[in-house]
């Protein structure tokens, strides 16, 4: 069946972006089905792109939350320009999906939520890695790893077991990207590929969130 992408499939076509993961993640075609780029700015306005893992997209509010490191590269740049732009990519499928929006960070209670989901490596991992500074060598970084164990009390054993969990660090945590536009490509014949993009109004203040209800859409060449 020819796949193709409609104006009238999306009163809310961040419904799509969520149906599309799902079809990404039962489709079971590629580790880490979930995987998105996220591009931030430094100061000079000089993009930066790394991968993070989509954790969750909420269609109804309207935004995709990402964990990270509050301490890191990404998140300095966050702080100094909250504007932001996603990207997924599954190449079997012949989808892409483009974000742009604005950055808030993700309630502590969620954090804590999330956290506490995670294997105890992946917790211990958290609280070991200064993430984005430089580290004398892998022996190092071994060594804080193993000061985390020390101060939880706890033993590799520990952690092949993985049945204790620990806090988590307050230097980690969640941010929410709040959609302001989204553009869905689909792989189609001759380079003829389908683009729909979609924006709406988006507004982050000291007063709270305000997202307009109403998506303008558009079809784009190829
Ligand atoms: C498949 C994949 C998934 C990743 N997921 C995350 C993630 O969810 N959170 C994270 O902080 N880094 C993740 N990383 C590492 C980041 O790409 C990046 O190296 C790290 O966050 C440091 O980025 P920064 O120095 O720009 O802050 C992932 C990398 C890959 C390749």
């Amino acid at each position: 069946m020819c796949k193709m992408l409609s104006r009238s499939m999306t009163k809310n076509p961040l419904l799509l972006l969520q149906s599309w993961l799902n079809e990404a993640i039962e489709s079971d075609l590629q580790p880490n089905p979930d995987t998105m780029a996220i591009a931030t700015a430094d100061s000079e306005g000089v993009p930066n792109a790394r991968m993070v893992l989509c954790k969750e997209i909420n269609a109804e509010k309207g935004y995709v939350v990402f964990y990270t490191n509050y301490n890191s590269v990404k998140s300095i740049e966050i702080k100094e320009n909250p504007k932001s732009s996603a990207l997924f990519h599954w190449d079997k499928l012949g989808y892409q999906i483009r974000i742009r929006g604005e950055i808030l960070q993700s309630p502590d209670e969620e954090n804590d939520a999330y956290f506490a989901t995670r294997s105890l490596g992946s917790q211990v991992g958290a609280w070991a890695s200064d993430q984005s500074n430089p580290v004398e060598n892998r022996q190092a970084l071994d060594d804080q790893f193993q000061q985390i164990l020390d101060r939880f009390n706890l033993t590799n054993e520990s952690i092949t077991r993985n049945e204790q969990k620990i806090p988590r660090p307050p230097y980690w945590g969640g941010y929410r990207l709040w959609i302001e536009e989204v553009e869905f490509w689909l792989n189609r014949k001759d380079r003829l590929h389908d683009r729909l993009h979609f924006k709406r109004s988006l507004t982050i203040s000291s007063k709270g969130i305000e997202t307009g209800d109403n998506w303008t859409v558009k079809r784009l060449q190829p």
